[in-house]
């Protein structure tokens, strides 16, 4: 027979957790304002809540933390990640930040005005929160089959192109500063874009004389699903992949947490000096010198690392195909989920799950909440909560998905684990029918309310 793939890890060192009864789960989600950020991660068994900064280093990363380079200007570590970053994206130009949205907001600031359209996929809601706090908007132009979680589109990450070229065509260059492109698309579901979507993308902006940025927070999974789906590349080493698409654009935004298998960092990595001036100048006066730009020496090293190890092949297989192993799980129970699995998370289909709550009464918040109730697991709403509300009308924006993201942090959990999440919604699933009523706000905050808001029960 074939051999599965195994991880191309064992495992060094481990931590406990540890389980809790309904009770203590009914009480504790009740004091934290049915807000699971509230929790504290004692109170929950498996976390979910995002696959950010909370996954396991190597230990070739943990030595080269050992051999970081703390000083203040020009160290090694630098001097390392800087290379690395240029030859795995193959931009010339490097500034390092503590995190992705401080990528966003060193780039923003530098190239971001009031009054301009950024157009993308689907911006993830930091980067769309960096825009509209400038007073600017952002635009998706999400294709619309990723807007149906039935249809096994195998690039639902991609972009509209004519939603893209209506945009273009209807506002002035000057006011279009770039398109963003977001590799993969979580906000779509941790959806891949193609290669062939990311050229068409990339020559319409050269029509348009439009630069093309990446959102590369996932980049390395988005390379993986290239090579899985797409023809022409089936052969090609992960690394050459992201070579060739990175080389469509003009830099990027990283959230070293995701891909770059750490627990803080991120960097903006572009092309043009004049833009690499500018943006450098925000860099000194957010996040630290340029060659630290809010991260430590051994932070910087261990990025270094993490970023060669997660275009490896073999850890991408394992990684991916866990999360489609929890996939299919869900799935054989009936469960609504989106198709096809996302590289960093199962989106569960709220709307479809929990048909008797209306989404004024934040249906995948219900969900996440009764998950947690139920097995102490901790995923995130991707709902109406999130999408919060217009900045002119200030109604609450409903968007096309409401869903719960389960997001596996990277070489983590185990299969049993896997295993353990699926059953849990099941259970939840087979009672679903008794759950009638939701949830209303009683406190939010004027931007990215989901982090802070406050619910009770109706
Ligand atoms: N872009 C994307 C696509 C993201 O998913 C995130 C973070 C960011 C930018 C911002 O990066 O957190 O390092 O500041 N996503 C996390 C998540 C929070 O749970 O999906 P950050």
């Amino acid at each position: 027979m074939e051999l599965p793939y195994a991880e191309p890890f064992k495992i060094k060192m481990v931590e406990p957790i540890k389980n809790s009864t309904k009770e203590q789960r009914l009480q504790w989600i009740k004091e934290a304002n049915y807000n699971l950020f509230n929790l504290t991660s004692d109170k929950v068994f498996i976390d979910l809540l995002t696959d950010s900064g909370t996954g396991a280093m190597s230990d070739r990363q943990w030595s080269e933390m050992m051999l970081g380079d703390e000083s203040y200007a020009g160290s090694s570590s630098f001097i390392k990640l800087k290379n690395t970053v240029k030859k795995i994206t193959g931009f010339e130009y490097f500034l390092p930040t503590h995190q992705g949205r401080a990528a966003e907001n060193v780039l923003f600031s530098a190239l971001v005005k009031e009054g301009d359209i950024v157009p993308g996929n689907s911006h993830f809601d930091t980067t769309k929160g960096h825009i509209e706090f400038r007073k600017a908007k952002a635009v998706d132009c999400t294709i619309k089959e990723a807007f149906d979680t039935t249809i096994n589109h195998p690039f639902k990450g991609n972009l509209d192109l004519t939603l893209l070229e209506a945009v273009f065509k209807k506002t002035p260059k000057e006011k279009i500063p770039f398109v963003v492109v977001t590799v993969t698309c979580n906000t779509a579901g941790g959806q891949p874009v193609s290669m062939e979507n990311i050229k068409a993308v990339s020559a319409l902006c050269k029509k348009y004389e439009i630069p093309l940025y990446f959102d590369a927070a996932r980049f390395a999974e988005n390379a993986y699903f290239i090579k899985k789906r797409e023809k022409g590349y089936e052969h090609k080493p992960i690394k050459e992949i992201c070579k060739e698409f990175f080389a469509y654009g003009d830099g990027m935004t990283m959230s070293a947490k995701k891909d770059g298998l750490v627990n803080m960092g991120g960097f903006v990595a572009l092309n043009n000096e004049e833009v690499f001036k500018k943006a450098m100048v925000f860099n000194i006066m957010f996040e630290g010198f340029i060659t630290y730009g809010g991260m430590n020496g051994r932070d910087m090293g261990a990025l270094s690392v993490g970023l060669d190890e997660a275009t490896e092949y073999t850890y991408l297989e394992s990684r991916v195909e866990q999360v489609a192993f929890l996939g299919e799980k869900i799935t054989s129970y009936g469960i609504p989920v989106q198709q096809p699995f996302g590289g960093h998370a199962i989106f569960v289909d709220a709307t479809k799950f929990l048909p008797n709550i209306p989404r004024e009464q934040f249906t995948a918040q219900t969900l996440a909440i009764e998950l947690y109730i139920e097995g102490g697991i901790r995923g995130v709403e991707i709902g109406t909560i999130l999408a919060d509300r217009d900045p002119e009308t200030r109604e609450n924006r409903y968007p096309e998905l409401e869903s719960v993201r389960l997001a596996i942090p990277r070489r983590t959990y185990t299969d049993n684990h896997m295993n353990y999440i699926a059953a849990v919604l099941k259970n939840v699933y087979d009672k679903r029918n008794e759950i009638i009523s939701g949830y209303q706000i009683v406190d939010e905050a004027p931007i990215m309310r989901h982090f802070t808001v406050k619910l009770e029960k109706i």
